[in-house]
């Protein structure tokens, strides 16, 4: 298994491009289910879950081509309507293609997704949405089986803000007969990316972006081609990176945009963000001060950027309180960052931690995603060389990391 190697202290200065949005590539790749005729896609990561997907799509039926990072499916024979265990346990996402199977297929059968180490994450919002929309939903064998013949118009409602539950009940509603109001919606930026998406394919969506989206059903989809929006906690990550060093970088290809809760804590930490049309440029001071947070769904600040940040507030000066309000077993960082010197301390869904002078480089594991990115940045700044094990965590959601990070001076290097 791959290891990385990162000897801190390096101070980070330059420039990087951010990559295209996993979590908007994921649902917008699905979308291509949804229509006969070939869709292209342009700025889609390179990266391990969006192979995963590919290859899930391909099994389908689906004819899938890619070229850098311009992806071009072609979802005219589809025949297979079928999400397996296999794939669907690598990564929860495929449960975004339910949705826009049983909208052009009538039929759906996908494995449900099963554990996740940061909590639960059930999908039953997916399935209370189709089923309001007339589908009759079976969960048999681990298999969500959903058939129909043409999913109903309905008024939907989810008991909590869910992102991939509002993407795949809107994948779902672009096809149905008459009209799809969905409430409680979730607002974050890749919602509207694939809302965008779905209506240069011929779709009638309005709202995206507010917590009511309607849909009114059309009969069919054409191809389209689309620009993916730039990873809005890839931006942040290297933001991070870039502030506990006290650094000094250009982000290119990215937009504050969809940062302002990020960028609002960042700066009250001490440091300068300019922000640009393409590009976003920090510069941060030699300590950064404690800041307090607390997760919640778009526009408030993000669960997937809640770990970054604990990382900055081990160095920081004073303490701070992290409150995690989406997944209750989201700190799972907190005792490998503890490895390497933190000073945290874990009361129910809240961290306090108290800043020290100086981190200590160690022998660390990823255990998620964004628990790995934590690690990075707090190997960036910690004394002498870290070792972070089981890095295939990170190469689901970094597009090159290391060679990024070394572009901007990092001493980064990966054992394989
Ligand atoms: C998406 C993101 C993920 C991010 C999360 C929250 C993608 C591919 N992933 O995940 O990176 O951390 O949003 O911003 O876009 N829930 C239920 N029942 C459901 C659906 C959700 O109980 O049917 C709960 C979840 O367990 C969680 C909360 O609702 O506690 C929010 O989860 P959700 O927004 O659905 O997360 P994902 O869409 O899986």
């Amino acid at each position: 298994m791959d290891k990385l190697l990162i000897e801190g202290g390096a101070r980070l200065s330059g420039e990087v491009a951010i990559s295209g949005a996993k979590n908007a590539a994921l649902p917008i790749l699905c979308a291509a289910l949804l229509t006969a005729e070939p869709v292209i896609f342009t700025n889609v990561p390179q990266l391990k879950d969006i192979g995963t997907l590919l290859a899930l799509l391909g099994q389908m039926g689906v004819k899938v081509e890619r070229a850098g990072d311009t992806v071009t499916l072609d979802a005219s024979g589809l025949n297979n309507p079928v999400a397996p265990y296999e794939m669907v346990k690598t990564m929860r996402a495929s449960i975004l293609v339910l949705g826009p199977l049983v909208a052009r297929c009538g039929e759906a059968r996908v494995s449900l997704p099963g554990g996740c180490a940061i909590g639960a994450r059930p999908v039953d919002q997916h399935i209370k949405g189709l089923q309001a929309m007339g589908a009759e939903v079976r969960v048999e064998h681990g298999y969500v089986h959903a058939t129909v013949p043409r999913l109903k118009g309905a008024r939907l409602f989810t008991d909590m803000v869910t992102v991939t539950g509002t993407e795949n009940l809107m994948m779902a509603a672009v096809l149905a007969d008459g009209e799809t109001v969905i409430e409680n919606a979730a607002r974050e930026p890749e919602v509207v990316d694939l809302a965008n998406c779905l209506v240069a394919m011929g779709a009638q969506i309005s709202g995206a972006g507010s917590d009511v989206i309607r849909i009114r059903g059309v009969e069919r989809l054409h191809g389209a081609t689309h620009r993916i929006m730039p990873d809005r906690i890839e931006t942040g990550t290297y933001l991070c990176a870039a502030a506990v060093t006290g650094g000094s970088v250009r982000l290119t290809g990215t937009s504050s945009c969809y940062l302002d809760a990020v960028i609002d804590k960042l700066m009250d930490a001490g440091c300068e963000v300019v922000s640009e049309r393409d590009a976003i440029s920090l510069s941060a001071p030699a300590r950064l001060n404690a800041v307090s947070l607390r997760t919640a769904p778009y526009p408030a600040f993000p669960t997937d950027m809640q770990a970054q940040f604990m990382a900055i507030n081990c160095v920081a000066n004073g303490v701070a309180m992290i409150r995690e309000t989406i997944f209750e077993n989201r700190f799972m960082h907190a005792v490998e960052l503890q490895r390497l010197g933190a000073d945290i301390r874990i009361d129910g869904n809240t961290a306090v931690v108290q800043g020290v002078a100086r981190l200590e480089g160690a022998t660390v594991m990823a255990t998620d995603l964004r628990a790995s990115a934590s690690l990075v940045v707090a190997g960036l700044v910690a004394e002498g060389e870290t070792t972070i094990e089981r890095i295939y965590h990170l190469d689901r959601g970094y597009e090159r990391l290391e060679d990024k990070l070394a572009a901007l001076g990092a001493k980064v290097r990966r054992l394989t």
